[in-house]
């Protein structure tokens, strides 16, 4: 099994970043911990950032056949973007929507995901956990797809 772990925009400066929301660990720590938990599952983890809109596009349209799950920070586009929606659905791959700050309890633009409706679920508000915990409802989603 293989898992497409993307992560949007400034999630590069996690670590320095509001840490009092964010936390202080990096977007590599995160990577380390969601790797040794896949290692022993025998599920290879692939785990890109980038902070182009159109490049998260065309990773989601490339997992199309190619990845079982995808695991998605879409970061500050989840409340923008048609484009990474609109990606999703074309590429009919299990989606898991994730956050580290839990988005409901923020301000009142973060309460809206353009992209929750078109994902499997949400894991929002578990600080680096939302990711491992991710790897779990990845699992889920394509045992039961
Ligand atoms: C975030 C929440 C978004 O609202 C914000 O723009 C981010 C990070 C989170 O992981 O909590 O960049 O996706």
């Amino acid at each position: 099994m293989k898992i497409l772990y993307l992560n949007g925009p400034n999630l590069n400066l996690l670590g320095t970043r509001q840490p009092e929301i964010y936390g202080r660990t990096t977007l590599a720590d995160i990577e380390a911990a969601v790797r040794a938990k896949a290692i022993p599952l025998g599920i290879t983890i692939d785990f890109r950032q980038s902070n182009h809109e159109g490049e998260l596009v065309t990773w989601i349209q490339q997992a199309r056949g190619t990845a079982d799950a995808i695991v998605l920070n879409a970061a500050a586009y989840t409340h923008t973007s048609v484009a990474l929606r609109d990606a999703i659905t074309s590429s009919e791959v299990p989606t898991v929507e994730i956050h580290l700050s839990n988005i409901h309890a923020r301000e009142e633009f973060r309460h809206r995901s353009l992209i929750a409706g078109v994902c499997k679920g949400q894991i929002a508000g578990f600080g680096m956990h939302s990711y491992l915990l991710a790897l779990d409802a990845a699992i889920t989603v394509k045992v039961n797809a």
